[in-house]
């Protein structure tokens, strides 16, 4: 259809949208567009239903398969890169029903393009559901998932998501792949950056959060989209943190470890959840009845859709599990999972000759489907399929977004070493400002992008947002020093076109440019760590260093012997050998988003006080991994820190730690009763004071160690934390409640949640290493808990 045409066809379309429902005679009952708590899963029930009666084979079949539109994501006319499908547009598909879903789509020109082939050409008229991953932001970046859990702020990571899930629908997209709430205790696998970490505790409150933000108060809020957890279930166990290898993870450990963030986002009204690629205990994940069905399903409560990882049906072949394509769909089908994301032409579509073959019964697929179409329904995409082009620019031009994004980066900042309070700089005091690194004014690195509608180009830099903060002060003045690179490039990075390598020369000249600019400056602000291609999705690793000749760099940098601080940005725990011990100074920034640069210079210059904490247990070396504070102990607690001969056990930071520009005290835990009761509660009460000269942030944390049971248990678990902003000299009462649900946990030998009666140990503290302690006792009999 020519541009002009297809322009009136959507008007038109756009006109009839608010209609819709009294056109199509296939859906006679139309809801009452979201009503305040929108539509409930029983009334969207009525109508999926009714629907589902009048639906043929090949249409269900449609509305469970979902397509990669590969075209969305390049410019029109971008020619097909290498290795990729063709960039055709599935006008067609959609026009004969053959997909109730696409991602990618994020232009909103291009989602009433293909709702309208949806709503008003097919035999149904049934709407599209759009997803997108939407992790950490649409537009606006906001910092890496890791970062937020570092700032142990749910309420500031519900405000994130709110403002991400508001662009992306404003874009036209309904649904995000997300939260990526895998914990993760391999700091060599790429993915720990999309996480929260190696926390089951922190890892849940972070999930809860995040579906809060994505979602609002009822699946169907305005400005909210649905949440789809993922990847369900262990695919941050990879073996050798290498991504998408396979998974080994004990019954125990599943449940007291891996499970506890999806039953989090589960009970806070997830819709949808995407089951991983891995083999989890020798089945592939998208093909796991007993996780599936029977965890997702039976144990966790799950109501809503599964959809598989992108193509995990058709590789389900290739992982040596199904003979074919028909026999990967109908046993993944069968195993649990209601629609299939898929890059190449859906493998359900093998499910109609299957179901005519007698292999795989209508019922399930009837399932499936209604699953689909209650999202729909309570999306309220029947009544309005369409959205507003115009008020999209105003949604993502609403400068609320990027000041969101810097509030975030500010709250995620750790500082990990301060000696000699060499930080805070004092703005203006030394008059030329060097800031040297890779990534010390690299847009693109400022930000992570899964996808690729942000706009890099804006990202603040760290050496930008130096600049603007001195501006009028001091001079400040950026060189790279060092080129950095993947050894085997990154998909990513093959699609989008390498950057050229610099020759041997130019290598000498720029690591030269950077000494002289150190010499001639007051102050050096070095900016090193991993570049965007260098962590998530097929970015894991075998060693931990500063990539590259960061280390070189930085030798060479402070051999000119001017003061220097260092800021880190990384998606992971970084081998800090040899720089740990030479700067006085680190700052732990992550991959800080769109005003990154800022967050960043704020803090340097004092403006702010960081106040984040590790959400990892942050190793010394590759060699430590895995190591995490909430192990069991063993016979020989006393040799714990000198396990290997040749370096200390220990880790470089414990999870749960950050330092600050003020100081604290925390006061010993006061409980209202020594022992909780059968179904009873303990309230744990202490202060928290600032006795340093500045505001600033501490984030006050609970463990707890159960000393004997019918298991053996972690040495510490974290069990509460709430960050509190304190004035200098101010005292602040925190409290918290300790209930069955901090005690019970998932018995391997009783198949079942238990509480085992006896002496607790509770420490509070600024991370896991609190050292202000009591005990506790749990009463009763041993027993089962829920
Ligand atoms: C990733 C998912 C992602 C999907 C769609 C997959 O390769 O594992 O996390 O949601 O692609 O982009």
């Amino acid at each position: 259809m020519p541009p002009s045409k297809l322009k009136a066809a959507l008007l038109a379309s756009l006109m009839l949208a608010g209609s819709a429902s009294q056109t199509h005679a296939a859906d006679p009952a139309p809801m009452s567009p979201a009503v305040p708590g929108g539509i409930s899963e029983r009334q969207a029930l009525v109508r999926a239903n009714r629907l589902l009666a009048k639906m043929t084979l090949e249409e269900k079949v449609g509305q469970i398969s979902q397509r990669f539109d590969i075209a969305s994501l390049f410019p029109t006319g971008t020619p097909t890169p290498p290795g990729m499908p063709p960039l055709t547009p599935l006008d067609e598909p959609v026009r004969k029903g053959e997909l109730g879903a696409l991602l990618f789509v994020h232009d909103p020109e291009v989602a009433n393009k293909y709702q309208h082939l949806a709503v008003e050409l097919t035999r149904l008229h049934i709407p599209l559901l759009l997803g997108y991953d939407v992790v950490f932001g649409m537009r606006t970046m906001f910092p890496v998932p890791i970062a937020n859990a570092a700032s142990f702020d749910p309420a500031g990571v519900v405000a994130n998501q709110t403002v991400a899930a508001r662009e992306a629908r404003a874009l036209g997209i309904h649904w995000t792949f997300a939260p990526m709430i895998d914990i993760a205790r391999d700091p060599r696998w790429g993915r720990i950056v999309e996480g929260a970490g190696e926390d089951p505790y922190l890892g849940a409150a972070m999930a809860r959060a995040q579906v809060q933000g994505f979602q609002g108060p009822y699946i169907g809020a305005p400005g909210h989209i649905i949440a789809g957890p993922k990847h369900f279930v262990g695919y941050g166990a990879a073996t050798g943190g290498r991504d998408y290898d396979p998974a080994y993870i004990s019954d125990a450990e599943l449940h007291n470890v891996y499970l506890p963030p999806f039953k989090a986002a589960i009970d806070a009204g997830a819709g949808n959840i995407m089951s991983a690629y891995m083999d989890l205990n020798d089945v592939p994940a998208s093909a796991n009845k007993t996780m599936l069905t029977d965890i997702l399903r039976g144990e966790l409560g799950f109501k809503g859709w599964v959809v598989t990882d992108a193509s995990a049906v058709h590789n389900l072949v290739k992982q040596g599990f199904a003979t074919n394509k028909a026999d990967a769909a109908a046993r993944s089908l069968m195993a649990g999972v209601d629609m299939e994301m898929s890059m190449a032409p859906n493998a359900f579509a093998t499910l109609i000759a299957s179901v005519r073959a007698g292999k795989v019964p209508m019922k399930r697929i009837d399932e499936a489907v209604r699953r689909v179409l209650v999202a729909k329904v309570r999306m309220g995409l029947f009544e309005n399929p369409y959205v507003d082009v115009a008020a999209a620019k105003t949604v993502l031009d609403d400068p609320a977004n990027l000041a969101a994004a810097q509030a975030a980066a500010e709250r995620s900042l750790v500082l990990l070493k301060n000696n000699g309070a060499v930080l805070p700089l004092t703005p203006g005091a030394q008059k030329r400002v060097a800031v040297i690194g890779p990534l010390a004014d690299a847009a693109g690195d400022t930000t992570l992008s899964l996808a690729f509608p942000q706009d890099a180009a804006k990202a603040v830099t760290v050496a930008r947002g130096i600049r603007e903060r001195l501006d009028g002060i001091a001079t400040v003045e950026t060189t790279p020093g060092v080129q950095i690179a993947r050894l085997y490039p990154s998909p990513i990075t093959m699609m989008l076109g390498t950057v050229k390598r610099w020759s041997a020369d130019q290598a000498n000249s720029e690591l030269q440019k950077a000494v002289d600019l150190a010499n001639q400056s007051d102050v050096v602000v070095m900016v090193l760590g991993e570049k965007l291609d260098m962590s998530s999705e097929q970015a894991s690793r075998s060693d931990l260093t500063l990539p590259g000749d960061q280390r070189k760099l930085l030798d060479a940098v402070l051999a000119a012997g001017k003061p220097v601080v260092l800021v880190l940005m990384n998606g992971r725990p970084l081998d800090l050998t040899g720089v740990h011990d030479k700067v006085p100074a680190i700052l732990e920034a992550w991959v800080p988003g769109s005003r990154g640069g800022t967050a960043v210079a704020r803090a340097l210059f004092g403006d702010t006080n960081p106040g984040g904490k590790l959400p990892m247990t942050w190793p010394r070396s590759v060699g430590q991994i895995p190591t995490y504070y909430a192990h069991n102990l063993s016979h020989s607690p006393e040799g714990q820190n000198t396990r290997y001969w040749d370096a200390p056990a220990t880790p470089l930071y414990p999870f749960g730690f950050g330092l600050s520009y003020t100081s604290f005290t925390i006061a010993p835990p006061v409980l209202d009763k020594p022992e909780l009761a059968p179904g009873g509660k303990i309230t744990v009460s202490t202060s928290v004071t600032n006795t340093g000269q500045r505001a600033g942030d501490e984030v006050v944390q609970l463990y707890i160690h159960q000393r004997a049971g019918r298991a053996s248990r972690p040495v510490r678990l974290l069990q509460g934390f709430q960050r509190a902003n304190l004035a200098p000299g101010e005292t602040r009462t925190i409290s918290f409640t300790l209930d069955e649900a901090n005690i019970r946990y998932w018995n391997a030998t009783e198949r079942g949640w238990v509480i085992d009666p006896g002496t607790f140990d509770l420490w509070l503290g600024n991370s896991s290493g609190a050292d202000k302690h009591t005990t506790f006792v749990v009463g009763g009999a041993p027993r089962p808990a829920r």
